[in-house]
């Protein structure tokens, strides 16, 4: 059974889908939580740099091999290998990428499910269902694996529309009012009194810290994470771009739409940690630590909107604006089993979609099951160490494995003189040799600690 391969119809188009791809929980929940974490300004500092030096090269990397493959990543790496070795190799990478993001989805859908279950929440306490209203923000097997559920069918129902009706049309649409709505919460939080405390951790970099290891790990995760890399997402839209599109150009636009919307969101949270902690909240822990992680989402936050006035509206514009990002993430961390069942010609696109979100499901239920063991093991493996492990692969593939001459061929369709351009004369030493050896330094600094 084959199908017609999809296309973004337009540039705006791919660049809304791949930045939607790019912008999700991991830039409104992680990236000003880990900067909670790891002392404000010096994380942000760090991540920034590593997002440009570290993860713009290896999505270039994706981008360049997945249009010129115009195929899925097990595929893809076989395509550009020259040898039974390598192509191997490449089957078995595009392999252990597909598993990745399978995995990663598993456990963004139940975060995901969390927060369609706070978006919920204040109209259900409003309309008088106070029981319903607790059950709904209770940590709970029977609540997670619903919403969870729910998550997982409309991320289907988006992809089974195909490239242009579901993953491009719903990225122009959830994209701008993604944007309107986190720019309307950050003029209303900083606005309020305590704000300036939170901007000044932001902001002023602790220099004594940018050293540290820990924190150099985690803006490394997070930069992947962020770029959704490694896993094929990105190589699959790539594979939807046209010909003629500049390629570098079209990365350097995302790389920096993912990067602003995250300090957008350190914008928008930080500063409204202060804000609930002039309110009374508490937002150290009992070590002195600024909370992070789930606590900071769903209660020093919601206890934040419950003191404000007209906070019922942000608390429901706050969980649009993470379960709108969620979304527009899921669909691409789906399409990249979808693309791979489409393009083994063995079923049609709603059916390798409906399939791949059972199996999905599957997972993402063991994990609700098991989740104190399974749920943090399972987001490091995957986000800390999977996915700058095939970033890197990607980069060896792009560099090592497949001819220069191909690669400057597949640029110069959409940028005939790349060949005079400072990208070309940087990126293809930068991703052969740099990339992979900082990549393995600091995974192996990580390992030793
Ligand atoms: N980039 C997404 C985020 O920041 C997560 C993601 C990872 C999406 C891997 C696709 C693939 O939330």
């Amino acid at each position: 059974m084959s199908s017609p391969r999809g296309q973004f119809s337009s540039r705006i188009g791919f660049i809304l889908a791949a930045s939607g791809s790019a912008v999700g929980l991991g830039n409104i929940w992680g990236f000003p939580t880990n900067a909670a974490e790891n002392g404000g300004g010096a994380f942000v500092l760090v991540y920034f740099l590593l997002a440009f030096c570290l993860a713009y090269p290896a999505l270039m990397a994706e981008l360049i091999i997945g249009r010129h493959t115009r195929a899925n990543m097990v595929s893809a790496l076989q395509i550009i290998s020259p040898g039974k070795t390598t192509r191997l190799l490449g089957k078995l990478t595009g392999f252990y990428g597909i598993i990745v993001a399978a995995l990663i989805l598993s456990f963004y859908s139940i975060v995901a499910g969390w927060m369609l279950a706070y978006l919920l929440e204040p109209m259900v306490s409003l309309s008088g269902l106070p029981g319903l209203a607790n059950w709904l923000t209770e940590f709970s097997a029977p609540r997670n694996l619903l919403f969870c559920a729910i998550f997982l069918i409309v991320t289907c129902a988006v992809i089974s529309a195909g490239v242009e009706h579901g993953i491009e049309k719903w990225s122009c649409r959830l994209m701008p009012a993604l944007l309107a709505m986190m720019i309307f919460l950050i003029v209303y939080v900083l606005t309020q009194p305590g704000a300036v405390d939170g901007l000044k951790l932001y902001l002023i970099p602790d220099f004594s810290r940018i050293g540290d290891p820990k924190l150099i790990l985690s803006a490394l995760g997070q930069a992947f994470f962020s770029l959704s890399l490694g896993v094929g997402t990105m190589l699959i839209y790539g594979s939807y771009l046209r010909p003629d599109d500049n390629l570098p150009a079209m990365g350097a636009i995302v790389t920096a739409l993912d990067s602003s919307v995250a300090f957008l969101a350190g914008l928008l949270v930080l500063p409204a940690m202060f804000v609930a902690r002039h309110q009374g909240v508490e937002i150290y822990t009992p070590q002195g630590a600024l909370m992070a992680g789930p606590d900071l989402i769903f209660q020093t936050l919601p206890a934040l909107f419950k003191t404000m006035a007209g906070g019922t509206v942000v608390a429901l514009l706050f969980f649009t604006l993470l379960s709108i990002a969620a979304l527009t993430s899921s669909i691409s961390m789906l399409e990249v089993p979808v693309s791979y069942t489409l393009e083994q010609h063995v079923a049609s696109r709603p059916m390798a979609t409906w399939l791949s979100g059972a199996i999905v499901f599957a997972i993402s239920a063991v994990i609700v099951m098991n989740f104190d063991t399974l749920f943090a093991a399972v987001v490091t493996l995957t986000t800390h160490y999977s996915q700058p492990l095939l970033g890197l692969m990607l980069c060896v593939f792009a560099t090592w494995v497949w001819r220069r001459d191909r690669v400057l061929e597949e640029i110069r369709r959409g940028l005939p003189d790349v060949q005079h351009s400072l990208f070309w004369r940087i990126w293809p030493g930068y991703a052969k040799f740099c990339c992979p050896a900082l990549i393995l330094l600091v995974l192996a600094q990580s390992l030793m600690n």
